[in-house]
């Protein structure tokens, strides 16, 4: 019995097998993104029309073919390090400043003073800089990450509110600013708040936004209100989607109540993850007692997101697409640890030496977080 996606994968499989088998010719591993679906996922999230700007998270995805891609479409950058800021501005040196946007978190002094001479916005997310360093921020236009209280998202490890979270400023701390920031004539802008990664509710970027709006009242010029990333994208067949007429729907209800603030998103898996897959070649096939392992030629040090979060990512055994799917296979990669396994108990034929193996959904978070342990170079990238 076929799962949607296994047959959208065979549709996709027949169309590109050509390029695929030409890509792993030379390699025996590689994360393939297919660039024309990064526009097609951009044209989604532009349809959301209470969305006024669009930063597309480059912490998911910083290959320059996606970027130029994500460029070409017109929308801006969300950076969280000077070494991103910079990847950005030497790809792009003539892009203007508002397209980029700074937001990291227990950065150095030094860092933020940086970005700020380079004359891009920023988010604090944290009152100590404007109680200890607020002579760098005098004169610039600012945003406050404000922590939402309520994280959100597919794991713990990817839910960014409350006080057990590292992130953001509690609301009940905004109010003791307000002298710090008259006083140094501080201009803040805009208010951000991200709760979570892998989101898959339509209603959460209107409680989010109206959550913002209402605290914006405590700063008067606050102009723009970032909802952050999160938007999930569906890794498994009994998923639902976002819809983004609900979305769009919802917003606008609280754009109705609070004209004077503009939205802005910066999503980074809803742009990149469903665009890219890592392809990889079985190396041996291991039967102990009831566990069938199938050996490839990657694991962990390419995709870390199984090992980290139990991520489920759909794997397909290319080479016998129409063999029945005798086995729950456990897909495991080269790196001597227990927890490099890509897949656990995943439908799978009787599969071979040589097999060519497609991970679904590794266009976010899959090669950025690539490691060299063990010393064995991660998958590298191709693009089509
Ligand atoms: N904005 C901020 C402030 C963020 O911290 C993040 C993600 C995003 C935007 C983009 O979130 P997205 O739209 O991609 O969900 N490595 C994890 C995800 C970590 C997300 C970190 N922050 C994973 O593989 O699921």
């Amino acid at each position: 019995k076929q799962t949607d996606s296994s047959v959208e994968t065979r549709k996709w499989w027949l169309d590109k097998r050509d390029t695929i088998e030409m890509c792993l010719s030379e390699r025996d591993s590689a994360y393939i993104y297919h660039l024309d679906s990064i526009k097609d996922n951009i044209q989604n999230l532009q349809s959301i029309s209470a969305i006024d700007r669009i930063f597309f998270a480059v912490k998911s995805n910083n290959n320059r073919d996606v970027l130029q891609t994500a460029y070409n479409a017109g929308i801006g950058f969300e950076t969280v390090s000077s070494g991103e800021v910079n990847h950005i501005l030497e790809l792009f040196p003539s892009i203007d400043k508002s397209r980029i946007f700074f937001t990291p978190n227990f950065a150095d002094k030094r860092e933020y003073d940086e970005i700020l001479q380079k004359g891009i916005r920023l988010t604090l997310d944290s009152t100590y800089p404007l109680k200890h360093w607020p002579e760098i921020f005098e004169g610039k236009e600012i945003f406050l990450r404000v922590d939402p209280n309520i994280g959100k998202g597919h794991h713990e490890n990817v839910r960014t509110a409350g006080a057990t979270s590292k992130f953001g400023i509690p609301i009940y701390e905004l109010e003791e600013l307000a002298p710090i920031i008259e006083h140094h004539n501080i201009d803040i802008v805009g208010l951000h708040a991200h709760a979570g990664s892998g989101i898959l509710t339509n209603e959460h970027w209107a409680e989010h936004a109206r959550l913002l709006a209402e605290t914006a009242s405590l700063f008067p010029r606050v102009k723009y209100l970032n909802l952050g990333g999160g938007f999930g994208i569906k890794e498994r067949a009994q998923q639902t989607e976002l819809t983004m007429g609900q979305i769009d729907q919802s917003l606008q209800v609280v754009k109705a109540e609070f004209p004077q603030y503009q939205l802005w998103i910066e999503p980074g898996r809803y742009i990149s993850a469903n665009t890219g897959v890592l392809v990889s070649k079985v190396t041996q096939v291991k039967q102990k007692q009831n566990y069938y392992y199938v050996g490839l030629n990657t694991g962990m040090n390419s995709l870390m997101r199984p090992a980290l979060y139990g991520s489920f990512h759909n794997i397909v055994n290319l080479t016998r697409l129409d063999a029945e799917k005798e086995h729950l296979a456990t897909i495991v990669g080269p790196i001597c640890e227990s927890t490099d396994k890509l897949g656990v108990e995943i439908p799978f034929p009787e599969t071979f030496e040589g097999d060519l193996i497609l991970i679904e959904n590794a266009g976010a978070y899959g090669r950025v977080m690539a490691t060299q342990y063990n010393m064995r170079q991660p998958a590298e990238e191709v693009c089509i």
